[in-house]
């Protein structure tokens, strides 16, 4: 009989056995051989006694990660031998017959080892996803991949491939591009998302659309961004917000259901993206996080504190104060250290009030900027932020963009530091978002991508561009962004003006978006859709902390493989096909 390691247990006292793996471990005992065999199950204990020569000549040259299939049968183990954390504990099976399929190099670090370094885990990634660590990463994977698959078939969505080789989508990143050998000079660009196509497909009548989507972004890479990385991408026709909302709601209970047994019903905030931004500084607001920033521009016009006075005076700046509840742990090391997070993000500094006794304002609260704000000023700001004793409130001062950027990654960081989160889901729907944004050239962008319906078409004669709402949603959950969608623009007119507002010319319209408006002008139906980050959500649902852990083979930090080193140098000869010469950059 076959059995995998794991499943190796006293229900088969006696019985023969074939199982097959790599040794993971080999101990000589006084003229007994163990091996740990081990397979993704787990691991077995196998015993080769010294009777049989041969046998036990072959097992004393196994080596770590030879690959062997044995025969033997299942011997209960003696009383303290027994191993109460291994499903196998309590048995090991003595060896009848030993193959050694192929024998293994000496591998560079132990499977199993939790102290490798990531670069080398990912150069020798085949070993590294021997171990337990991998294999349930990706079997998670392919689990929760399996639920949404069956989730949406069940739902009457038709699953539906999408060209990898295609036209440039904005979705804000660079493009890769792939040369055309047959077009010279021409080239491909991979997509950034289906976004187009799979708009179109519901002008080709599809109705409901959904694909597990391969996405190519060659953006800055953190731990929850790759260049290539997977979509959940959906879309349906005739419908509104809500009916995208209900679905990815459904959804959502059966993946906790299913995949990580959470039986109640999920809790679906919902907040504006200026109650985000407001609250938080961001638009990833994590409910479990209950710090929040307060802003005080009105309270301190007239103070002598120039930072505050400065800025109160000028609309594109913020000042706010962060009120950290029992922060008597924070230390001054802690708070320079702080201080030095915020300075990552622009900040000019990290000011801050100590309440040690609000009621007595004149000698329980200490501050370095105590000086320059008088005792009203300070009342009002505890009145502000309902400080209390043994509080502290930290401020910023700044152009919006910087406060917001630095006081959200304070709330992170203090929330965990002083081990504020909650212990449960948060899932926020943020809604509401502008259309446009200004870039840091001035130059006006698309909030999400250019094919974001505004709340009213007629909106787009409004003469304040950046004031205009649009039908956009994202989905967070944790204080993570997992997926993000809206409401298209149906209608190639209003389609075009969007273009005209982002400055895009009508023969960079034609040549970059030309079939789409045709496409756009044949009776398209309104329709919305959405895209969830595979990688990413499979994350937090596993709860590691870098995107890589939960794909086979990732691209580091400097996007290139360790495995294969890719990307590398090709033949003259494809690049003299492809009419590319390579410059050198300059030393
Ligand atoms: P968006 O650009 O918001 O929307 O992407 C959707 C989701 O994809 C994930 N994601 C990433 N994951 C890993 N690495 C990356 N580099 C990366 N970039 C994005 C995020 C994000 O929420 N076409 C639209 C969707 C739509 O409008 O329907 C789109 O792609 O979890
Ligand atoms: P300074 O007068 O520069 O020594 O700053 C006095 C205090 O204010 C210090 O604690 C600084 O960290 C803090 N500070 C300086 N600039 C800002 C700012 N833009 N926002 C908040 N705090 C600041």
């Amino acid at each position: 009989m076959r059995l995998y390691c794991n499943k190796v247990t006293e229900k088969y006292l006696d019985k023969n056995l074939e199982l097959s793996g790599w040794v993971s471990k080999r101990r000589d005992h006084g003229g007994i051989i163990f091996i740990d065999l081990r397979d993704y199950t787990g691991i077995v204990q196998l015993v080769f006694n010294p009777d049989n020569k041969e046998l036990f000549s072959l097992a004393e040259s196994l080596r770590s990660e030879d690959v062997v299939t044995i025969n033997g049968s299942v011997n209960k183990r003696l009383e303290g031998t027994i191993n109460k954390e291994l499903a196998t504990g309590a048995i090991e099976v003595i060896v009848s017959d030993l193959f050694i399929l192929n024998k293994s190099l000496t591998p560079p670090f132990s499977i199993n080892d939790d102290n490798v370094n990531e670069d080398q885990r990912l150069q020798y990634r085949y070993l590294d996803m021997r171990g337990q660590k991998m294999q349930n990463n990706l079997r998670f994977r392919s689990n929760l991949i399996h639920c949404i698959r069956e989730f949406f078939h069940s739902e009457q969505f038709i699953e539906i491939e999408t060209p990898i080789l295609t036209k440039t989508t904005p979705e804000g990143a660079r493009d890769y591009l792939v040369p055309s050998r047959v077009h010279h000079t021409q080239f491909f660009a991979l997509p950034q998302s289906p976004q187009l196509f799979k708009q179109t497909l519901m002008i080709g009548g599809i109705d409901k659309y959904f694909q597990i989507a391969k996405c190519f972004r060659d953006e800055d890479l953190r731990a929850d961004r790759q260049p290539e990385f997977t979509q959940l991408d959906v879309e349906l026709s005739f419908v509104d917000e809500e009916n995208i909302i209900e679905c990815i709601e459904k959804l959502f209970n059966k993946i906790f259901k299913d995949i990580i047994n959470f039986n109640k019903n999920i809790k679906f905030h919902r907040m504006s993206y200026k109650e985000a931004m407001t609250k938080y500084g961001c638009d990833k607001p994590d409910l479990r996080n209950p710090l929040v920033i307060y802003d005080i521009k009105s309270l301190v016009q007239d103070v002598e504190f120039k930072v505050f006075s400065d800025h109160s005076n000028n609309e594109n700046s913020r000042i706010v104060a962060l009120r950290v509840p029992k922060a008597d742990k924070l230390s001054r090391n802690d708070i320079d250290n702080l201080t030095n997070l915020v300075k990552n993000f622009g900040a000019k500094g990290l000011a801050y009030l100590k309440c040690e006794d609000v009621t007595n304002l004149n000698e329980g609260i200490v501050s370095p900027i105590k000086k320059f704000l008088n005792i009203d000023v300070i009342k009002s700001i505890i009145d502000h932020v309902g400080a209390k004793n043994g509080d502290l409130i930290f401020f910023s001062a700044d152009s919006s963009e910087i406060v917001n950027d630095s006081m959200a990654a304070l709330i992170k960081q203090l929330g965990t530091q002083l081990n504020l989160i909650s212990n449960e889901w948060s899932f926020v729907w943020v809604l509401d978002y502008p259309l446009f944004e200004k870039d840091l050239n001035g130059n006006t962008t698309s909030i999400h991508h250019p094919f974001t319906s505004p709340k009213n078409y007629d909106d787009l004669n409004d003469d304040d561009k950046y004031s205009i709402n649009s039908r956009a949603y994202d989905l967070i959950l944790n204080g993570n962004e997992i997926g993000g969608g809206s409401i298209r623009i149906h209608s190639r007119e209003a389609q075009m003006k969007v273009f005209d507002l982002l400055n895009i010319g009508e023969e960079e319209m034609n040549q970059k978006f030309g079939f789409f408006l045709d496409a756009l002008s044949y009776g398209c139906p309104p329709h919305g859709g959405i895209a969830f980050g595979i990688d990413r959500l499979t994350m937090i649902l596993l709860g590691v902390d870098s995107i890589r852990e939960t794909i086979a083979f990732p691209k580091t930090q400097s996007a290139s493989c360790l495995m294969t080193n890719a990307p590398s140098n090709v033949d003259e000869s494809q690049l003299k096909e492809l009419s590319i010469a390579t410059i050198k950059p300059k030393a």
